[in-house]
């Protein structure tokens, strides 16, 4: 993984400096007033179609970041409210229910609030992804009965995953996503950078599907010792309905 990730910052670093250059010219001969009608969709193709490249490559990039994390204490469920503020909009349109459960007084947890933003939001993006037509999301945080690991789940009502492909979730650059089936485009790193992400804090993530039925994907991460000193009585503790 570490080669991959330095062989991917290599390429996806050298891919960028063209490709603003690209993507300047590009815009400016969208702009051009001797264009007509059709000469300006074609150029907006061409804009569009490297914006997308553009995107692929700041995911590169953020798949070859994921080495050492900046941890500090922080409040788990702080950090899923604040990264669930940036899929909320997203979601309503989508008709999707934002359920969380978040058990009271969790302690804080050494993280890279940063990275861990990350991953929640490549699970909830996902998420959503999978229930095109609506659905709900259930996130749940909560610590393991023995009060040493702090786990949190995401849960949505979507298509599932089929055995099949269970293994491979996880790879880097697996994705069933398809711009012309989908209308969305996948790179097939969200995944691989938050399991990375997770590792490197000394957690795990596993995750659970049924297909036409949804997908539950679970995190736990260790508590350190002398954070462990609040009481965490039983769920649902605090219900927020986003
Ligand atoms: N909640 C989910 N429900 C159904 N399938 C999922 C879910 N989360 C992930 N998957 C499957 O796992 C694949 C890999 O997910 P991953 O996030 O790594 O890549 P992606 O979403 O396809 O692309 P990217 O995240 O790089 O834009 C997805 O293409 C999809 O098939
Ligand atoms: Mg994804």
């Amino acid at each position: 993984m570490a080669s991959l990730g330095e062989l991917v910052a290599g390429i996806a670093h050298e891919i960028n400096n063209p490709l603003t250059g690209i993507l300047m010219y590009a815009n400016m001969f969208a702009d051009d007033k001797r264009l007509d009608e059709n000469q300006r969709e074609d150029a907006q193709t061409i804009v569009h179609e490297t914006k997308r490249c553009a995107d692929i490559v700041k995911r590169l990039l953020d798949f070859s970041r994921t080495s050492i994390p900046d941890k500090r204490l922080k409040s788990l469920s702080q950090i899923m409210e604040s990264t669930l503020a940036l899929v909320t909009h997203h979601a309503t349109v989508n008709d999707v229910e934002i359920v969380c459960h978040y058990g009271v007084n969790l302690p804080d947890i050494d993280v890279d609030p940063t990275q861990m933003e990350q991953v929640f939001i490549n699970l909830l993006v996902n998420a959503c992804h999978a229930m095109p037509t609506g659905g709900r999301l259930t996130i749940t945080i909560r610590t393991d009965s023995k009060r040493d690991r702090l786990i949190t789940t995401i849960e949505d009502t979507g298509q599932g995953i089929s055995e099949e492909n269970l293994g491979r979730i996880f790879d880097p650059f697996f994705t069933t996503k398809n711009q012309e089936l989908d209308g969305v485009a996948g790179t097939g790193l969200g995944l691989s950078v938050s399991y990375g992400i997770i590792e490197n804090h000394g957690g795990q993530i596993s995750v659970q599907s049924v297909i036409g039925h949804g997908t539950v994907f679970t995190i736990e991460l260790p508590i350190m010792s002398l954070m462990r000193t609040f009481e965490e009585t039983d769920l649902p503790g605090n219900v927020s309905t986003v």
